[in-house]
């Protein structure tokens, strides 16, 4: 079975309370529900890590990227500072899907810059909670 892994960065964990002007009302939880469904309907096998801290964040990719066959990964704000989690997502071979619920380009200059864009298969923001699910058929239809 193909794994698919699903990473998101400071500040996701509050979905649902945050900003939900600009990044609605769903939870994690719910977007990673729907992820689920989606993933045993195409016998993939998924798994979901969240974490306010960078080094966390590294630690996790340095010891689980081996098993991976595909990433999706939302850094959140450390898109657009994270040289270490560039570094850390450098490690692997399979297809990185960068997925943003919002714009990034039509929000603050600060937010228009992400320093994995040049190193992942495929960039995705501004669809909401959908663009994790676009991201997941694009790795399936990849991965099979
Ligand atoms: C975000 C955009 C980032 O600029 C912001 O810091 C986030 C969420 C998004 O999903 O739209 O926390 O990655």
């Amino acid at each position: 079975m193909k794994k698919v892994a699903v990473i998101n960065g400071p500040n996701l964990n509050m979905l649902g309370k945050r900003e939900k002007d600009i990044y609605g009302t769903e939870t994690l939880n719910h977007i990673n529900n729907d992820l689920k469904e989606i993933a045993d309907n195409n016998n993939i096998e998924i798994s979901f890590f969240q974490s306010n801290h960078e080094g966390e964040l590294v630690d996790y990719i340095q010891n689980n990227y081996k098993n991976w066959d595909g990433l999706i990964i939302n850094p959140a704000g450390l898109t657009h500072t994270s040289v270490v989690l560039r570094d850390s997502i450098l490690l692997l071979d399979s297809p990185i899907m960068e997925v943003h619920l919002s714009n990034i380009y039509a929000r603050e200059d600060f937010r228009h810059k992400s320093l994995i864009r040049d190193i992942v298969t495929g960039h995705i923001c501004g669809l909401g909670s959908f663009g994790y699910k676009t991201a997941l058929y694009y790795l399936i239809q990849k991965l099979n």
